[in-house]
């Protein structure tokens, strides 16, 4: 093989406010199995992440939660590393952009842009929460839309009638923090000059660097125009503060890409023989690879080469992206269940399951990627389990009862030819990121394999007398065919590759795939994969709306992309509309006695209640069991909606609802009356 490549490859870096979930999960499987492929081809390839830990939501979120944002993001960070290195996404280094090094990195770069007269700054007027003394992004105010008149927009659009306005236009406009109506204020902020960069980036998004249906879009802005970006923020802000200037901020979107750079100066710093310049310096020989998904393509196609080109770095090799995550055909929804966190799936199902899915679906492309949910199981069972591990299942037996050895002989020239052609096409669609075409020639070799098996039907001819010789070798080229398909699939599924390794008694590398393997001793056969079960799915699926029951309220919040905006990240609810007290009266609020509370078999999230509201009994369940274990709460008293249409759940009938407070998980808290309240009695 040629020399080694030097690769550095980056994931975007998820938001430290929130659960990773199968969205998500796209970009980091996606990026993961390309960099496990470079590794598995002798390429020197280094993966890095970070948690992206600055900026308004995450502030909120902290202050919600009563954490410092410090406390908030470590506690993110450990669940984050946690869900990736279950589902087998092997980061070099996950750092943080709270970071010394992305301080360090971020004041440089700034100093530099500075330096060439790339910042500007004058002072503008922006919507300002007075209760709160904050400025509020678009996102953050809500009200009339000023078209059609629908109630509950944002502030920069109406979804009722698609109207885009700024947020001074809305009727009635309201913080979504304080629910104080904002008022207009003034102040200087600084921006990055971007239009100096305009030569520069026409070229840049036509040399290679991007997916033609990336380039083509990115045409469309750049001759539209390129405006100034806005990289500061005023106090109170979580993130870095500017240089030389007092209460302003860097805008997260400016530190969050340089994150790449502070999560691999952190890795060099502990790593012998990796040097940082090497792969950042102008000159550099290296490649540079950023995954993301389309929906932050101008920050890594535009702002970023023109900042890293202002500050005399050098610029990504590719920005590779992908489409957003679709679940049976729609948005990941939480009420359908289909926005599954991370950790909800791991709790039911196998990681490499998904990971070999989204590979067979990925292609190079922007397209958006379907999990079908009977498809997935359907494809996985009938591929992974029907025809891969079913060759050596299959086989092996044979050649362990010939002795254990394999035998000299090659049954079948031809058909081994296929499986030495097949290398260096299936290389290519690795290289190119369409894993999808790839696994179609890996399932393309194990039907071959199977169909030869089948034909041959080694389990007959071993009833024959003196058909030792032609069963061990029919099997031995079962068993080789078995270890190609495993290294070409090693990338994708690590650990079943691991398995399969132990069994072969030897470590699969690319290059040895094309050689047939004769004579040597193999290991015991074991069961290397179980089929999914559609009862584990839809497990999962119940967990999820589960989740959503036991969360605080916060309504439909799809978010159908990997990388949500903080925008989604928002959780705490805005207030609702006004009601009459008639409307309120309607809700028959009780103290309620806990009389018997229990797990509640094959739920996740819920416990059963019994309350007793005074003579009367009521069955109900809630969500609350991550933050309560049963017996914790017979005895105590709390408040129930006791007018609440009964509700057929798929465990029973729940005939009303407590009331509770919190974000979810540990932190939920059941409403408990002073003492003296008695069962029954009305909550006004
Ligand atoms: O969209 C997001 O989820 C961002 N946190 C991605 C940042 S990627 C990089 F620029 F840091
Ligand atoms: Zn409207």
């Amino acid at each position: 093989m040629s020399e080694a490549r030097k690769i550095l490859v980056t994931s975007a870096l998820p938001y430290a406010n929130g659960s990773i979930h199968l969205g998500h999960l796209v970009e980091y499987i996606q990026t993961d199995i390309w960099v496990r492929f470079q590794k598995l081809r002798g390429h020197d390839c280094t993966y890095v992440c970070a948690d992206d830990a600055h900026g308004t939501a995450i502030m909120l979120k902290a202050e919600q939660l009563g954490l410092t944002p410090e406390q908030q993001i470590a506690n993110v960070k450990a669940e984050h590393e946690r869900d990736f290195a279950d589902f087998f996404v092997n980061f070099d280094n996950f750092h943080s952009t709270h970071s010394e090094e992305n301080r360090e990195y971020s004041e440089l770069i700034y100093g530099r842009l500075k330096e060439n007269g790339h910042i500007a700054s004058r002072k503008i007027t922006q919507a300002y929460d007075p209760e709160k003394e904050l400025f509020l992004a678009d996102r953050y105010i809500k009200g009339s839309c000023p078209k059609c008149k629908a109630e509950d927009q944002y502030g920069d659009n109406c979804e009722a009638c698609g109207a885009t306005y700024s947020p001074s236009e809305l009727i009635n406009p309201k913080s979504m923090i304080s629910g104080a109506t904002p008022i207009d204020k003034e102040s200087e902020h600084f921006f990055f000059q971007l239009s100096e960069f305009d030569g520069f980036l026409k070229e840049w998004t036509r040399s290679g660097t991007l997916q033609p249906e990336v380039a083509n879009k990115l045409a469309e802005w750049l001759d539209a125009g390129l405006q100034d970006w806005d990289i500061s923020r005023d106090a109170p802000y979580f993130g870095f503060e500017i240089p030389g200037e007092t209460g302003k901020y860097f805008y997260v979107w400016l530190d969050a890409p340089i994150g790449y750079m502070a999560s691999f100066k952190n890795l060099c710093d502990r790593t012998d023989g990796l040097e940082f310049d090497e792969y950042w310096n102008k000159d550099s020989k290296t490649e540079l690879y950023h995954f993301i998904g389309k929906d932050i393509v101008n920050f890594h196609a535009l702002f970023w080469p023109a900042i890293l080109k202002s500050a005399n770095y050098r610029t990504p090799t590719k920005v590779c992206v992908h489409g957003f995550l679709t679940v049976n055909g729609k948005k990941m929804s939480k009420s359908r269940g289909t926005f599954i966190n991370a950790r909800t799936y791991l709790d039911h199902l196998n990681p490499e399951y998904l990971r070999y899915y989204f590979a067979a679906k990925l292609g190079g492309n922007i397209d958006d990627l379907d999990l079908n949910l009977e498809d997935f199981i359907q494809r996985v069972n009938s591929d992974l389990v029907g025809k891969v591990v079913n060759i050596a299942s299959r086989t092996a037996k044979f050649v362990q009862k010939a002795g254990g050895n394999l035998s000299t002989n090659i049954a079948d020239e031809a058909l081994w030819q296929q499986f030495v052609d097949a290398s260096d096409v299936i290389t290519d669609h690795y290289e190119a990121r369409d894993f999808g075409k790839a696994m179609r020639e890996v399932m393309a070799l194990a039907d071959a394999a199977n169909e030869y098996i089948a034909a041959k039907a080694p389990w007959s001819l071993a009833k024959q007398e003196g058909t030792e010789q032609e069963v061990l070798d029919i099997c031995t080229q079962g068993i080789n065919m078995f270890r190609a398909l495993l290294t070409y699939l090693k990338p994708v599924l690590p650990e079943l590759s691991k398995k399969a390794e132990a069994f072969l008694g030897e470590t699969l590398t690319w290059d040895k795939a094309p050689s047939f393997r004769t004579g040597d001793a193999i290991n015991k056969f074991k069961p290397l994969l179980i089929r999914i079960e559609k009862d584990k799915v839809n497990a999962m699926v119940d967990a999820s709306k589960e989740a959503l029951a036991a969360a605080a309220p916060q309504g439909e919040n799809n978010t159908g992309g990997c990388n949500s905006d903080d925008k989604s990240e928002l959780d705490r609810a805005p207030l609702a509309d006004e009601i009459s007290f008639d409307d309120f009266a309607k809700v028959d609020l009780r103290i309620a006695l806990i009389k018997d509370a229990q797990h509640v078999e094959g739920a996740d999230k819920l416990l059963q209640l019994t309350l007793d509201l005074g003579g009367e009994t009521r069955n109900v369940f809630s969500g609350i069991k991550s933050a309560y274990k049963p017996e914790e709460l017979v005895g105590k008293l709390t408040v129930m909606v006791a007018n609440l249409a009964p509700r057929k759940m798929k465990f029973g009938l729940s005939e009303g609802m407590v009331l509770a407070a919190g974000p979810g998980k540990k932190e939920i808290y059941l409403l408990e009356p002073h003492s003296g309240a008695k069962p029954g009695q009305r909550v006004m």
